[in-house]
């Protein structure tokens, strides 16, 4: 069994989430090749949610930024493949919502989880927009495949 408690980014042992992002895939969407960049991420995520097995072992996270009480922007929802399929990505997401309960969460599915967010109670917003930074050293995969036509500037997901 694992439990799930609200932790500080920056005090996570940042090698031990990079492997966590591998083994859950996420890595593939994320800049984990720049470590400090990465560190950033997870000192400047102000509302994280980590999953342990009783021995420790890491085996999910919620990586958000929230006002506390209007909006929660959930960033990063990781569930390490050994460890998919059991609830713990519910739990986690459930743990994030209850730790600012009167905010919505928002967030952009990254491919393979587009059917994953309804299942779990989430309602799809057809008027969600973003914008790259203007200095983002990366272009990132967008979370939805890149055609010519439509995606000059990949978003992320
Ligand atoms: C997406 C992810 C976070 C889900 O976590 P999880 O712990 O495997 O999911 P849960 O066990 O909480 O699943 C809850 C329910 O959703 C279903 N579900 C799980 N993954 C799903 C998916 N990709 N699509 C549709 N349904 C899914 C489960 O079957 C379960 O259904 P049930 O309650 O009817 O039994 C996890 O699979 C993951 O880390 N994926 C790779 C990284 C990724 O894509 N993250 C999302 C970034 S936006």
């Amino acid at each position: 069994m694992w439990t799930c408690e609200r932790v500080a980014g920056a005090e996570l042992d940042v090698e031990e989430v990079l492997a966590l992002y591998r083994a859950s895939t996420l890595a593939e969407r994320r800049p984990v090749a720049d470590v400090e960049r990465f560190a950033r991420m997870l000192a400047g995520a102000n509302l994280v949610v980590v999953a342990r097995e009783e021995d420790g072992r890491l085996i999910g996270i919620s990586r958000a930024i929230t006002d506390g009480a209007y909006a929660t922007y959930l960033s990063d929802l990781a569930v390490d493949a050994s460890h998919q399929g059991r609830g713990v990505g519910r739990d986690l997401v459930r743990a994030t919502g209850e730790a600012a309960p009167q905010a919505t969460l928002i967030l952009l599915a990254a491919p393979a989880a587009v059917d994953y967010y309804p299942h779990i109670g989430f309602t799809r917003h057809d008027s969600a927009w973003t914008l790259q930074g203007p200095s983002d050293p990366e272009a990132r995969p967008s979370h939805e495949p890149p055609s010519p036509a439509n995606a000059p500037r990949p978003t992320r997901g």
